[in-house]
């Protein structure tokens, strides 16, 4: 695997896949418009990419909702054809579940959920449905190997 940065987004390319993780600052930052962001988005399209996944540097804040970047992933994914990628805030099954069975975004991932606990995905599959106990307090960001500071008390 390569990757490397270039403008907003991170091109990461496997040996049969290219995708992008494009970061859309529009919502907190203001560093591009909408209109903007999707112009970038749609070049990579025209260039080739596989896949788009919607992120943002700077936005896994305290207490934001979930799917953050649902609207303008919405938006993208009504506008071209290639999978699109939703990260983000995604805590609950029942809300994941909505966004893929609704809308055509194509994938969901999880960063601090699976920090928090790392059985996570094994545990809704055997329907214990509670939502992660992440609460986006961003502490792992600065622990020693980024752990989650309640691993001691929060069971997986
Ligand atoms: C410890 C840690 C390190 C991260 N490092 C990166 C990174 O190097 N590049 C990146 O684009 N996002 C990085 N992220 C952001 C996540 O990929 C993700 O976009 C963000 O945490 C929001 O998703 P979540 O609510 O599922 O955690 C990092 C997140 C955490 C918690
Ligand atoms: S320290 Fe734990 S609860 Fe806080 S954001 Fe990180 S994984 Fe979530």
């Amino acid at each position: 695997m390569r990757s490397f940065v270039k403008s907003k987004c991170l091109f990461i390319t496997t040996r049969r896949r290219l995708n992008v993780l494009f970061e859309n600052n529009t919502a907190i930052k203001q560093i591009q418009t909408e209109k903007e962001s999707m112009q970038i988005c749609k070049h990579c399209v025209e260039k080739g990419v596989d896949s788009i996944e919607v992120s943002g540097n700077g936005i896994s804040l305290v207490g934001i909702n979930e799917a953050y970047f649902l609207d303008f992933a919405k938006k993208l994914a009504d506008e071209v054809s290639i999978p699109i990628i939703l990260v983000g805030g995604h805590r609950s099954i029942n809300n994941m579940n909505q966004i893929l069975h609704s809308m055509d975004i194509s994938f969901l991932s999880m960063s601090r959920p699976l920090i928090c606990e790392p059985f996570l995905v094994k545990r809704w599959q055997e329907n214990e449905l509670t939502p992660s106990k992440c609460i986006s307090c961003n502490s792992c960001y600065s622990t020693f190997a980024h752990r989650c500071i309640f691993k001691k008390t929060l069971q997986n």
